[in-house]
């Protein structure tokens, strides 16, 4: 999968459908990027390289700016004429920030190497192959690794950086993870941009001259932006098209850009944001920038969905629950906010019981004196006063009635209003001598000290250990500011971001391996962390505050846009949505979220009786279809948000035995055409009987003629097909 030519110096990573090829420049030894796109058979593809029309042999030799501003580049480093986006920047310690790197050596090898504490995707030895190719500039003594993956069976390509000081103490002022120079299609740009409770919703537009792209300063992945790009051919649909992704396995300030040059070339670069990026490197140190996931897809944007779903599903999410059905939970948030006590939600509990839902979640306002969301953040110490007997007592009592129970925190947090703040103000991330700004009310610990990480550590396990805890809900909501560290030297404090980000992941590494049976969800004010770092430690994550169903809809289809269907964190919730005040009927609720992990969020002890009723039903349907949704091939037949009617998608059994297609009729309109659903990605002379009417197709007549449904009469309806295939 991986080959080296001596004779020209070429490296060729081949995946089953794709050809990745750069080489050693005979130039001046730089790495030169060729191609990126279908298989091809031969890495002859030097006359590739140079972008100027004009460029001739004889010009590169006296014009070495010129070539270095016109060349295709693997790894482009700053100060040596290359005015485009770069992949490296450094500053020496006289403040110059020339950097020049040149081939040295490589090595391939079976598998893939572990990136110290940072999440990655993984494979055996059988599953995958990786490139090391180490570069060095010489004058600085500086050696940078860069690390390719392929994995069997999947057009993916993963990279990683690793930088080694061998020389003195220097500055890394941005190391990206990735970078592509391509040939532009009249490429159009395509992101996951949002806000808060509207996450990840799809934009996309031509690619300009000059920087684009998405980026966040946050600290966190964030609602308003996701760390994901692509660069698609014009009229790019489903499925046809050209699509170069870039994935970051990063949970913090990220920067994914993309810059058109004088050529009109495209460069595409992904990593940490460079943004208040200043990395202290010490003579023997080293720096490794998270891992890059490259998808390129000949046939539109469907096949590269499914590429990274594979991917993730096997390669990247490392719960023991990512093959298993998850358990249906009841969250009390949306049913009580802070207003609950044992009695309250044992009844919840009890009723929950009695229809099929299995865990109850415990959601915020449990400890300390948090009545609200003004205070006690820091203070995981059970309150009594809602929770007599504390939560032994509550968890036994959930337990007895056949129900796991599971429990939020935000162990990221510190209220100045807590006994935490009282004993340690000093643990808030601030600027000595400013008032930092808070937050929802609250402040962020400064998790990058060591005796502040310890004690939040020591506080999650406390609360684990004090009760059959068997789920934690980790939320993070607000954003990072008033940058700052006790902890740091003056000239550290531009690695903030990064070991904060650092810190998180050794808090959740802690817990899912002391407690590898724990259903760890992620969570951030909704899906402000909804990034592959994060489906590292936990398999799902609350894909947003916003549960009604019609905005699910486009939250949802962007999100599974590159995330598993088995990771979006969906639960039916009571109407009028809380959020919008939209009424939607109970079905479709249920319909919507059975394309995400599936759960509720409503007080169970007060909806209708008719809702009540529908839920033994909704569990039955979970049970029946969860496997196939959790681990089918998922293909998105029609968007709400390009017709304004109607969202459809299916998911087929990976053995191609079923399928399931979930339409959901948003906006009704008198007599118009019958509505037909075209299935996607079928082996033509398949039969396949809907289970409903009876009706017995072939492949080809699902996918060329399509099922024909009738409006359904009411705006919200939804309706699942289930085809089965027969002999
Ligand atoms: C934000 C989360 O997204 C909600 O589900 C809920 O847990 C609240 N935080 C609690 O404060």
């Amino acid at each position: 999968m991986i080959s080296f030519n001596p004779a020209s110096k070429t490296f060729k990573l081949d995946t089953p459908n794709t050809s990745y090829v750069f080489a050693v420049g005979k130039e001046f030894g730089h790495l030169v990027h060729y191609y990126y796109g279908p298989k091809v058979s031969d890495d002859n593809l030097s006359y590739l390289s140079l972008q100027d029309p004009n460029a001739t042999q004889a010009w590169v030799e006296r014009e070495k700016l010129s070539y270095v501003d016109c060349v295709s580049f693997e790894y482009p480093t700053g100060g040596t004429g290359d005015f485009r986006t770069t992949a490296m920047e450094v500053e020496t310690q006289e403040g110059y920030s020339v950097l020049e790197l040149k081939y040295d050596s490589h090595e391939i090898y079976k598998g893939k190497r572990k990136l110290s504490g940072l999440p990655a995707t993984f494979a055996g030895e059988d599953e995958c192959q990786s490139l090391d190719v180490i570069l060095k500039d010489d004058i600085l003594g500086l050696k940078v690794v860069l690390t390719y993956s392929v994995f069997e069976n999947l057009d993916a390509i993963t990279r990683s950086v690793k930088v080694i000081n061998e020389g003195k103490a220097i500055y890394l002022t941005k190391v990206m993870s990735t970078c592509l120079d391509l040939y532009n299609e009249d490429f159009e740009v395509l992101k996951l941009c949002g806000t808060w409770a509207r996450e990840r919703r799809m934009e996309r537009y031509p690619l300009a001259h000059g920087y684009q792209g998405i980026s966040s300063k946050r600290g966190i992945s964030s609602h308003q932006e996701n760390p994901f790009i692509a660069l698609v051919s014009p009229n790019t649909t489903q499925t046809q098209g050209q699509v170069y992704a870039m994935n970051l396995v990063y949970s913090g300030n990220f920067d994914a850009d993309i810059y058109r040059n004088q050529f009109d070339y495209a460069r595409m670069t992904m990593g940490i944001n460079p943004y208040k990026f200043k990395w202290k490197l010490e003579t023997n140190a080293s720096f490794e920038a998270p891992e890059a996931v490259m998808v390129y897809s000949a046939e539109g944007l469907g096949k590269m969905t499914r590429t990274f779903h594979d991917l993730y599903r096997k390669h990247l999410i490392r719960s023991p629950y990512k093959n298993m059905k998850r358990p249906i939970l009841i969250n009390n948030w949306e049913a009580t906010y802070f207003d609950f006590n044992t009695e309250k939600l044992l009844d919840i509990a009890r009723e929950a019981s009695k229809v099929g839902i299995e865990m109850l979640v415990m959601d915020d306002g449990w400890f300390g004196d948090r009545n609200d969301d003004n205070k006690a953040l820091g203070d995981w110490i059970v309150n009594e006063k809602k929770l007599p007997g504390g939560l032994k007592y509550l968890v036994d009592e959930v337990n007895k009635l056949g129900l796991k129970f599971g429990i939020w925190m935000e162990p990221e947090m510190i209220c100045p209003d807590s006994d935490l703040y009282r004993a340690h103000p000093d643990w808030a991330i601030a600027v000595p001598g400013r008032v930092a700004g808070k937050s929802r009310n609250q402040y962020v610990l400064d998790l990058t000290r060591s005796e502040v990480m310890e004690h939040t550590w020591n506080s999650i396990k406390a609360v684990v250990d004090s009760a059959n805890i068997e789920y934690v809900k980790w939320d993070m909501n607000r954003p990072l500011a008033d940058i700052a560290s006790l902890g740091l030297d003056n000239d550290r404090q531009g690695e903030f971001f990064h070991r904060y980000v650092m810190a998180v992941y050794e808090l959740q590494g802690r817990l899912v391996s002391s407690y590898p049976n724990l259903l760890l969800e992620n969570c951030s004010g909704g899906g402000g962390r909804f990034d592959p770092g994060m489906l590292y430690f936990s398999p799902q994550i609350w894909c947003s505050d916003d549960t009604d169903a019609v905005e699910r809809l486009r939250i949802q289809e962007g999100t599974a846009l590159v995330y598993p269907l088995s990771s979006m964190g969906a639960h039916v919730s009571d109407c009028p949505n809380h959020i919008l005040g939209r009424v939607t009927p109970f079905e479709t609720r249920g319909h919507v979220a059975l394309a995400g992990t599936f759960g509720y969020e409503l007080d169970i002890t007060k909806i209708s009786k008719e809702d009540r009723d529908e839920i033994p039903k909704q569990v039955e349907m979970y049970h029946k279809y969860n496997d196939l949704v959790r681990e089918g091939d998922y293909y998105r037949l029609a968007s709400f948000a390009d017709n304004n009617e109607y969202d459809c998608w299916m998911v087929k059994a990976k053995d191609e035995s079923e399928i399931l297609v979930t339409f959901v009729s948003v906006m009704n309109r008198p007599n118009m055409k019958p509505l037909t659903i075209k299935l996607q990605g079928l082996d033509a002379s398949r039969k396949y009987k809907d289970l409903e009417s009876g009706m017995v197709y072939t492949g080809d007549m699902l996918m060329y003629a399509g099922i024909r449904e009738s409006r359904i009469w009411g705006d919200y309806k939804s309706k699942l097909i289930h085809l089965v295939e027969v002999k």
